[in-house]
């Protein structure tokens, strides 16, 4: 199946299954934006609590924060979002689309890649077992010109987007002969640069108002509270504050369904550091990050760094954690030395001293800051794009099953009494009730057993309670495991410690 069949058939899943919904669609959508659905919360919602639980309960220098999403005018300002929050822009004369300048020349670059990623997989063919990747990396003359070319082509886009050359970026564009996917045609406009940020207005008397934007990161909503938590809160440097909250941005080409939306939920998460310190701390959120994200059973090759050439301006060092979506290696989160612009910039514009006294070093500073930031919904689709699969049973029939780890299943639960007589309904009503105080369970008793399997399969609930006329007398019940299909009888005296322990979010850890 091509990838794009396979990205098709994620959205109708998500949507067919009650996961994502196109939004507003009695009314024919609203472009980039949607809704989740009855399972869709309950997955985004047990994300947030593994990285809420991961980030601010196992670390017990890290607090949480939930702060407006409306902020002071003079925040934007300040952290450099209104004047330099922008995408460049290009328009395609012909087809009329309009493009971000550096994705088309990233994308351009992403294909060089895919050549070299070929000529990797025919030379493995050729050598079998003898084959080491690493060595053909550095001696193979055609691998060698074309990771040359990327270089090359990476620098001349930092020189530009440093120098704010947009000329020189649409210079790079027509020398690449990178042409409209849409109209075939190299017809280009000059590059402009776009603010990315939704602005709106205060106060409902004309006059009265004042131009307001809604907030395109949580960060700063951290930043401006720094004080306030460090202070309540005795916290000693080095601390973090973490938040999840929702975050727009007025995006040029927003597409690939829910991976860039106007609006979206960022988690993340400021550290604030000595100044001195920041590569190491950098280093280490890299890492904890990275480690984070293979406990969720992605393979390595899923997931690489990526490190920014084009730095925000407010990071001496970036990085994104990418993920191999169904349309290719794309950023899911930031790791950003941010050093101590915003904070210092917040005290110039607020005319407030936002230093820190430390009492160890004896020290008045500005601290430092290194940020981690997710998008929960670029989270959501890698988790949901990588768990979803087609298996060929014995029999020779299919299913879809959804294998989410099991502590972030929507569903943990199914309790299905075989028949909808003779006391089973009754009787997996008692089992609901012992086991929905602590999980999301389901409860069905429509349709043959085979069929509702099916269903929960589809949605990745990873345990289905089967009641049976045996339960009346022995009072055991029928667990069927989702990745296996496996069903082992168990007594409905040890059902709760069973549950408990295979859903508990603590596996994630180990
Ligand atoms: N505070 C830093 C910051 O906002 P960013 O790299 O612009 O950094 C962080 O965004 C994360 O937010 C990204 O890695 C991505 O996962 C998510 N994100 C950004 N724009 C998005 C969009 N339009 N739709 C969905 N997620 C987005």
């Amino acid at each position: 199946m091509s990838s794009e069949d396979q990205f098709k058939k994620i959205i109708s899943h998500a949507k067919e299954f009650g996961f994502i919904f196109p939004n507003s669609e009695i009314y024919d959508g609203l472009s980039a934006t949607y809704d989740y659905g009855q399972n869709g919360v309950e997955l985004k919602n047990n994300i947030k609590k593994y990285w809420w639980l991961s980030m601010v309960q196992m670390n017990e220098n890290i607090v949480g924060l939930d702060s407006a999403i409306f902020m002071h005018p003079s925040t934007w300002k300040a952290s450099g979002h209104v004047d330099a929050f922008n995408d460049p822009l290009i328009d395609n004369k012909d087809s009329k689309k309009r493009y971000r300048a550096d994705v088309l020349i990233e994308d351009h670059i992403a294909k060089i890649e895919g050549k070299i990623e070929k000529d990797i997989k025919k030379a493995r063919k050729r050598f079998g077992d003898a084959f080491n990747e690493t060595e053909f990396r550095s001696t193979n003359s055609n691998v060698l010109r074309r990771l040359n070319e990327i270089d090359i082509i990476n620098n001349k886009m930092k020189a530009a987007f440093e120098d704010n050359n947009l000329e020189a970026i649409h210079d790079l564009i027509v020398e690449l002969n990178i042409v409209c996917p849409v109209s075939g045609s190299k017809n280009w406009t000059e590059v402009r640069q776009f603010n990315l940020m939704f602005a709106t207005e205060l106060g409902s008397v004309a006059g009265d108002a004042s131009t307001i934007y809604l907030r395109p990161e949580t960060a700063q909503g951290i930043f401006v509270n720094y004080l306030n938590v460090q202070k309540t809160g005795r916290k000693k440097i080095p601390f973090g504050i973490a938040q999840i909250g929702k975050a727009f941005r007025n995006e040029i080409i927003a597409r690939q369904f829910i991976f860039r939306m106007r609006e979206f939920e960022q988690m993340e998460m400021q550290f604030f550091i000595q100044p001195g310190t920041q590569k190491k701390w950098y280093e280490h959120w890299k890492d904890n990050r990275m480690k984070w994200h293979k406990s969720l059973g992605f393979n390595d090759d899923e997931l690489r760094f990526h490190d920014h050439i084009k730095l925000a301006h407010y990071a001496d060092a970036a990085a994104d954690i990418e993920f191999k979506f169904p349309f290719g290696f794309k950023e899911l989160e930031g790791i950003h030395s941010r050093t101590d612009f915003d904070l210092k910039q917040h005290e110039a514009h607020s005319k407030k001293k936002l230093r820190y006294f430390d009492p160890e070093s004896n020290e008045n500073y500005v601290p430092y800051v290194v940020e981690t930031s997710i998008g929960l919904d670029r989270m959501f689709l890698a988790l949901f794009s990588n768990a979803l699969n087609e298996e060929k049973l014995e029999d020779g029939t299919y299913r879809v099953v959804l294998n989410i780890p099991a502590p972030l299943a929507p569903i943990k639960v199914a309790v299905l009494p075989l028949v909808k007589k003779d006391g089973l309904p009754e009787k997996a009503r008692e089992i609901m009730n012992l086991l929905k105080i602590e999980h999301q369970c389901h409860y069905e008793e429509k349709d043959s057993i085979g069929k509702r399997y099916r269903r929960q399969d589809a949605i990745g609930t990873p345990f289905c309670i089967t009641i049976d006329h045996d339960t009346l007398e022995d009072n055991a019940v029928t667990i069927r495991e989702r990745d296996t299909m496996k069903q082992e009888r168990v007594s409905i005296s040890e059902l709760e410690a069973i549950i408990n322990e295979k859903v508990n979010i603590k596996n994630l850890f180990i």
